[in-house]
């Protein structure tokens, strides 16, 4: 449903991936692993038409050559930046209300399946974002991008200075993210997690792919796992 064949990126003239394929099929989880600098971000940002990419993107085999960050989220691809990115001055079901993309059909998720997810926002409801903590924004920004109904999620490093505990739990919701029917797009650092939920395992260095299989094969493959993972 995303597939992406010889993608290059750049920044003015800093060319940071070089020739990067992979695919995500439907109601896939599938992790984006590597070290810090590796290009994983860059990657999601070409998705999101955020930086300067040439190659090819197909997303649900149309070229995303030339969308707009706002076009291809209304293709239905939607996108968690390691940046936290709520409204800080609105309250959180504000926030949740701006995400909703009104397409004229139902969509997956309501206002009351995010506050069943996470209570912590329900009870939060009429708070002004900005004075969350850190991992509540993550949650909110995750939210604010379902109620748009994306059918496939980028999302990175939600786990990024989360308390081990909450880790957990940001595993568990991925999973009922892909139960409806989402795809995931994990971009981590974390080993474990993404061992825990994935379908697929990818290793990027120096803005490659350098493995793509299991998360089962990655555990297997020491090689991969020492020279582009541990540090
Ligand atoms: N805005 C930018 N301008 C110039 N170079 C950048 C910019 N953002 C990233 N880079 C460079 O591009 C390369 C890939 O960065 P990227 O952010 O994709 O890595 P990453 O795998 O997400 O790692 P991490 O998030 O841990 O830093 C790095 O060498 C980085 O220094
Ligand atoms: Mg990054």
């Amino acid at each position: 449903m995303l597939k992406i064949s010889n993608l290059h990126a750049y920044y003015g003239k800093s060319h940071v991936l070089h020739g990067v394929d992979f695919d995500v099929q439907p109601g896939e989880i599938v992790a984006l692993l590597g070290r810090n600098g590796s290009g994983r971000s860059t990657t999601a940002k070409a998705v999101m038409g955020l930086v300067h990419w040439e190659g090819q993107i197909d997303w649900k085999g149309q070229g995303l050559t030339g969308k707009k960050a706002y076009e291809v989220a209304h293709l239905g691809l939607g996108y968690v930046p390691e940046s936290r990115d709520v409204f800080p001055n609105l309250t959180v079901h504000q926030n949740l209300l701006l995400g909703q993309k009104g397409k004229g059909r139902g969509s997956r998720w309501s206002f009351e399946d995010m506050y069943a997810m996470f209570p912590r926002l329900k009870e939060r409801q009429h708070t002004e974002a900005g004075v969350m903590s850190g991992g509540e924004q993550q949650m909110l920004t995750l939210c604010r991008t379902l109620m748009g109904d994306p059918d496939l999620i980028i999302i990175d490093e939600p786990t990024e200075g989360l308390a081990p505990k909450i880790v957990e739990l940001v595993g568990v919701y991925l999973k009922k993210i892909k139960e409806r029917g989402v795809s995931v797009l994990l971009i981590e650092q974390k080993l474990t997690i993404a061992m825990s939920i994935s379908d697929r395992a990818l290793v990027m260095g120096h803005g490659r792919i350098v493995f793509d299989g299991t998360p089962q094969g990655l555990r297997a493959d020491e090689r991969v796992r020492k020279e582009w993972l541990e540090v």
